[in-house]
C-alpha cells in the first residue's frame, strides 16, 4: 500500500506527473494539492480504471493536511517555471516560500514521507526542505531527494542520438553528478554505458557538455514564454518515484543520482567530499535506495581530467545555492 502525493498537482508538470502516477500500480492512494483546479484534476484521474484511489484538495478547510495525511512518498512540483531569459535561481523569490510553507506541512503531518524537491532551483530549495524539517526536529536525511533525473534522462538520450541509435535510449545510463542548474550540471560521459566514439573530443564534447548542462533552455525557448519542460519532468519525476517506491518495497540494487545532503552518518558522504575536493553539504550522485531511503552514496569513481574540471566549476556555484536555500530559512524563522 503506498499512498503517493502530489503538491502543485494542477501545473505544467503536476498533471502528468499525476496521470503516470495514477498509471502505476505501484501506487495505491494519490492525494492531488494545489491552489487551484485540483479537485478537477483529481475527478478526472479518479475515472482511470487503475488501483489508485485519487483525490484533491484546495487550501481551504485544511485541504493541504487533508492530503498529506498517511503519504508515504511526496512529490513537490509547485512553484512558478523559467520564461526565457531567466535562470533556475531567478526563480527563487518566489519558490522559497512556497517551497517553505508546503515543507512545513509536510514535517508536521507526515514527518516520515519520502520527499522529492522538483521545484527549482533544487540546489536551494533541498537545502530549505532540510532546514524546515529540522526546525520541527523531524530531519532524516535518507528521505529527502532533489529531483535531478531529467539530467539523466537528457544525457542518456542526447548520447543515443549521437550514438545515432534512438532504440537504444532507453537503455543508455550516463550519470549525471553535481547540482541542478547550468554548469553544476556535470555529466561523466566517460561512464555511460554506451561508450561514445574515441574521437568524440574537443569541441565536440564540451558542445555535447554544454547541451546536457542547458538542455532546459532548448525547451524554454521552443515554448516561448508558456513555460519550461514539463511533459519530460513529468516522466522523469514519475521514474525516480517508482525507483523510491520499489526500494521501500524491498526491490534491491536500485541505484539512481539525485541531490541529497551529505550528512556525516550516511555512509559515503564524507568520502565524497574527499573526492569532490569540497566540504559542500548537499551533491547529487548515484544513491543506492533501501526501504528506509538512502542506503549508501556512491563515489564518484574513475573520472577524466575533463570531468575533474567541471566538477571544480561546479563547486562554487553550488556553494552559493546551497546557502542561498539555508540563509532564506533563517531569515524568516
Ligand atoms: P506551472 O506553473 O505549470 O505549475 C506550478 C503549479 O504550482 C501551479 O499549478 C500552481 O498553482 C502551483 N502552486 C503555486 N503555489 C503553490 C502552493 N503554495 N501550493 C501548491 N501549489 C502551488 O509550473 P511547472 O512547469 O509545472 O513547473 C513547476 C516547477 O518545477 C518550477 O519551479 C520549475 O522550474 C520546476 N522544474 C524542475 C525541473 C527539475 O528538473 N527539477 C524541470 C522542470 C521544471
Amino acid at each position: 500500500m503506498v499512498k503517493a502525493v502530489v503538491l502543485g498537482a494542477a501545473g505544467g508538470i503536476g498533471q502528468p506527473l499525476s496521470l503516470l502516477l495514477k498509471n502505476s500500480h505501484l501506487v495505491t492512494e494519490l492525494g492531488l494539492y494545489d491552489i487551484v483546479n485540483t479537485p478537477g484534476v483529481a475527478a478526472d484521474l479518479s475515472h482511470i480504471a487503475t488501483p489508485a484511489k485519487v483525490e484533491g484538495y484546495l487550501p481551504p478547510d485544511d485541504g493541504l493536511k487533508k492530503t498529506l495525511t498517511g503519504a508515504d512518498i511526496v512529490v513537490i512540483p509547485a512553484g512558478v517555471p523559467r520564461k526565457p531569459g531567466m535562470t533556475r535561481d531567478d526563480l527563487f523569490k518566489i519558490n522559497a516560500g512556497i517551497v517553505e510553507g508546503l515543507a512545513t506541512g509536510i514535517a508536521t503531518v507526515a514527518p516520515k514521507a519520502f520527499v522529492l524537491v522538483i521545484s527549482n532551483p533544487v540546489n536551494s530549495t533541498v537545502p530549505i526542505v532540510v532546514e524546515v524539517f529540522k526546525k520541527h526536529g523531524v530531519f532524516n536525511p535518507k528521505r529527502i531527494f532533489g529531483v535531478t533525473t531529467l539530467d539523466v534522462v537528457r544525457a542518456s538520450t542526447f548520447v543515443a542520438e549521437i550514438l545515432g541509435d534512438f532504440k537504444k535510449a532507453p537503455d543508455v545510463t550516463v550519470p549525471v553528478v553535481g547540482g541542478h542548474s547550468g554548469v553544476t550540471i556535470v555529466p561523466l560521459l566517460s561512464q555511460s554505458s554506451h561508450p561514445l566514439p574515441s574521437d568524440f573530443t574537443g569541441d565536440k564534447y564540451d558542445a555535447l557538455v554544454h547541451r546536457i548542462q542547458f538542455g532546459g533552455d532548448e525547451v524554454v525557448k521552443a515554448k516561448d514564454g508558456a513555460g519550461s519542460a514539463t511533459l519530460s519532468m513529468a516522466y522523469a519525476g514519475a521514474e525516480f518515484a517508482f525507483k523510491v517506491i520499489k526500494a521501500k518495497n524491498g526491490e534491491k540494487g536500485i541505484i539512481a543520482p539525485s541531490f541529497v545532503h551529505l550528512t556525516a552518518d550516511a555512509a559515503g558522504g564524507e568520502a565524497l567530499k574527499k573526492e569532490i575536493g569540497a566540504d559542500l553539504e548537499y551533491f547529487s550522485a548515484p544513491v543506492e535506495l533501501g526501504p528506509e531511503g538512502v542506503v549508501k552514496i556512491n563515489p564518484l569513481g574513475k573520472i577524466t581530467d575533463a570531468e575533474k574540471k567541471l566538477i571544480e566549476a561546479a563547486v562554487p556555484d553550488l556553494s552559493k545555492n546551497i546557502q542561498t536555500g539555508i540563509a532564506f530559512t533563517k531569515k524568516s524563522n
